[in-house]
């Protein structure tokens, strides 16, 4: 895991704060897995060289851990959300869902070993997360500050 990479860095650090620490963590957690891809899919997306075995082998034991990390994250998320009663969670847990489903078609993809949609692949993949966040994550955290200063 490194994080030198400056665009990278630009890019956490446009996820929104979304209240809750342990969550801020969890994703931070999931944007540095995210980046262990991004470097490994770097690695053909200068379209210099194809990925060997090794680095398909890599990426698929990244995107092992982003899933399983990915569920424990939401499932965490949601029970919260169930427990304070958030009005939108029917829509957070479809689009968990949907996410979830996304990045396993993405696993299928890697294992696969197809280089022909990886350019795409690597820009959804760095794109879902921080989306993510700062959209359906932001708005709990806005509705739970909205509840605290009412
Ligand atoms: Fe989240
Ligand atoms: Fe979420």
């Amino acid at each position: 895991m490194s994080m030198k990479n400056e665009f990278h860095n630009k890019l956490l650090s446009s996820m929104v704060d979304v209240g809750e620490p342990r969550f801020n963590l969890a994703h931070e957690k999931l944007f540095q897995i995210i980046v262990d891809a991004d470097e490994i899919l770097g690695l053909a997306a200068t379209g210099e060289r194809m990925l060997g075995q090794n680095e398909w082998e890599s990426l698929s034991s990244v995107c092992d851990e982003l899933i399983a990390y990915a569920k424990v994250h939401f499932a965490e998320e949601e029970e919260t959300l169930a427990s304070r009663h958030y009005p939108e969670i029917a829509h957070h847990r479809t689009v968990h869902n949907t996410l979830i489903e996304q990045l396993n078609e993405f696993q299928k993809k890697v294992s696969e070993g197809n280089e022909k949609d990886l350019k795409e692949l690597r820009r959804w993949m760095l794109e879902w997360l921080l989306n993510h966040v700062n959209h359906e994550d932001f708005a709990y955290a806005q509705y739970f500050t909205a509840l605290k200063t009412a």
